[in-house]
């Protein structure tokens, strides 16, 4: 997930609109940004780092002309540094682009164009276009053309901003990555989201998929498949306080609702269902171990348990470690076993030492991460990236989601056999069945039955035990109220006793198999006790029966479905801890990243 911006038109100079239209975007990305100014020849800066560094180069230069793009990055291939920030260029400096998404056939296109003699500056995926929009150029394409035939080209998701040398206009597509159009009295705005330049006008545009858009100072038109596209403009109506959270009112909300896109965008160019294949680049070199031990911590933890109990469920020996008790439990690290440190920030003190130790242990070791080039990805021998963008809410949401499916990746790839053709369709409708559950979920009027309570649990068997835990975990980490996660079966053996008609008892079901029923007589357990209980399912049992409420997920391959039923917890942490006023993004005691032992 990265930010872009545009701006063509009289208001002067473009660096002004794009520095502060990036300033609002940068909790989309922030490991490096750019801008390219001009319609005479292009003006172009760009900076590894956080946007001040960018702040400080611009501040020493003076732009001139009447377009712009700009760019904040949050890395996906090649680490951050000055060459791979966008803007890219062709080799003349004549075009340049600017890029949020995954081209998914970069390779072949950077082969092709290599056997050409082009000359490639970064290690990124979205270097391709502007060389492949320069060659356009050269055959003879008018720039609009030469631009869209290069996009024809493309696989994967995009939102793509392009200026040219000379021409007074922006040439832009999308393919399941936002932008949106500002419509304004002194000129056109492009971004990836809305805030970027609500500052200048409040009339939008929404571009949709397949859309191309060519911005000049006096006009925009918008096409698909070469024919010119109406599209309404719509008025923003957002407070202040909601700017930077694109009209949600915390983060986290943003960030539960993000999912969709975060989820597509880690599965994007790893799945192939037509071939029936799992397969990540990053592992093409990574054998199968004979054991595999995960280290995390938190939420990563509850990530581990599940991709232990996968592993384990396909024959490879799995144990998943607290990464501050990795140390103390000192567990043998036999010939042939492969360390995973799981951790969004790939920061935390703990996982750190943790792959540390097995380092130096002499195992192999991989970083399964969000954060390209963080200290866990360069202290192990192999990274897989979960790509779901950055995350400003301290409780973790999408990265938690995409460490599931991170997690599946893995586990396919580790696994010998082929891939299963369920699991892959599966994966294709994740992030709609994951929309379904945003759309739909009736979790706020849930939880507002317990606003009186201060004890809750959260129970679920086999790979929904994780997300008890996790369910339980965001509870009490955003409401501070009382919450514990349990394995169903466990509750019978001590902590029964805590459970009465004032101790909500959320349980996890789905399926209609052995763990369901057993979780369904444990839920009987509990309604003995007269505890009110809300089942999330899918409705294959007969569990939502001894339900107070229900929380529905869509029916989906077995190995999906805890990360459905994470989704309605996920928005049951929130709506209670909305409704009892807690600070949300920033609960009390807590940091994003704990970079202390
Ligand atoms: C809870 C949460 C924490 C983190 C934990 C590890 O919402 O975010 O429990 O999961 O601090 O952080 P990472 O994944 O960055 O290693």
């Amino acid at each position: 997930m990265c930010g872009i911006i545009g701006y063509v038109g009289s208001r002067g100079d473009p660096s002004e609109v794009l520095m502060a239209g990036l300033s609002t975007l940068e909790y989309r990305g922030y490991d490096s940004a750019g801008i390219a100014v001009g319609n005479g020849s292009l003006q172009i800066e760009k900076r590894e780092g956080e946007l001040e560094a960018l702040e400080k180069a611009v501040s020493t230069k003076s732009f001139s002309g009447s377009v712009g793009i700009g760019h904040t990055r949050w890395s996906t291939h090649g680490p951050p540094s000055d060459r791979n920030s966008h803007p890219h260029t062709d080799e003349s400096n004549s075009v340049a682009v600017v890029h949020n998404g995954i081209i998914e056939n970069y390779q072949e296109l950077r082969d092709e164009l290599q056997t050409e003699g082009v000359i490639f500056s970064s290690d990124t995926d979205s270097e391709v276009v502007p060389h492949l929009v320069a060659k356009n150029l050269k055959a003879g394409d008018d720039p609009e053309r030469a631009f869209q035939r290069a996009v024809d080209r493309l696989e994967g998701s995009y939102a793509l901003a392009c200026v040219i040398e000379g021409e007074d206009a922006i040439f832009a597509a999308r393919e399941d990555s936002p932008l949106v159009l500002g419509i304004g009295e002194e000129g056109y705005y492009l971004a990836s989201d809305v805030p970027a330049f609500l500052e200048y006008t409040r009339d939008v545009v929404y571009l949709d998929d397949g859309e191309f858009v060519t911005l000049t100072e006096d006009d925009y038109i918008v096409s698909k498949d070469g024919h010119r596209v109406e599209k309404d403009v719509k008025t923003v109506e957002w407070s202040a306080e909601q700017t930077g959270k694109s009209g949600y009112d915390h983060f986290m909300l943003k960030e539960i609702h993000e999912q969709p896109t975060s989820l597509r965008q880690c599965l994007s160019g790893r799945v192939d269902e037509l071939a029936g294949h799992i397969t990540v680049e990053e592992l093409t070199d990574l054998e199968t171990p004979r054991s595999v031990q995960f280290v995390a911590c938190g939420t990563s933890y509850h990530a581990a348990m599940y991709a232990a109990a996968l592993l384990r469920d396909g024959g490879i020996p799995a144990t998943a470690y607290l990464a501050s008790e990795y140390a103390t439990a000192n567990p043998p690290i036999p010939d042939d076993t492969l360390v995973v440190g799981i951790t969004q920030s790939g920061e935390t003190a703990d996982t750190m030492s943790a792959l540390r130790d097995a380092n130096s242990r002499g195992a192999e070791t991989l970083a399964l991460t969000n954060v390209v080039g963080s200290s866990a990805a360069r202290e192990c021998d192999h990274v897989l990236y979960i790509r779901a963008g950055p995350e400003i809410g301290v409780a973790a949401t999408k990265t938690f989601s995409s460490q599931l499916i991170g997690a599946t990746l893995l586990v396919e790839n580790l696994l010998e056999e082929t891939a299963d053709r369920e699991l892959i369709g599966a994966l294709r409708d994740l992030p709609s069945n994951v929309q379904a559950i945003l759309d739909n979920s009736n979790a706020e009027a849930v939880v507002d039955d317990f606003l009186e309570s201060n004890a809750f649990f959260f129970i679920g068997r086999g790979t929904h035990f994780p997300v008890a835990l996790e369910g339980a975990l965001k509870f009490k980490e955003i409401t501070y109220e009382h919450a514990e996660g349990f394995a169903a079966g466990e509750l019978k053996h001590g902590p029964l006793a805590l459970v009465t008609e004032h101790t909500p008892v959320f349980a996890v079901v789905t399926g209609n198999g052995e763990n369901a029923h057993k979780t369904i007589s444990n839920i009987k357990e509990v309604e003995a006790r007269d505890a009110p209980v809300v089942v999330v399912t899918d409705g294959q049992s007969d569990a939502a029966r001894y339900a107070d409420a229900v929380l529905e997920i869509p029916e989906t391959h077995e190995q999906m479905a805890p990360l459905l039923a994470n989704v309605q917890l996920q928005l049951v942490a929130y709506h209670m801890a909305n409704r009892l006023g807690r600070s949300i993004d920033k609960p009390r005691n807590l940091a994003k990243s704990v970079t202390v032992e």
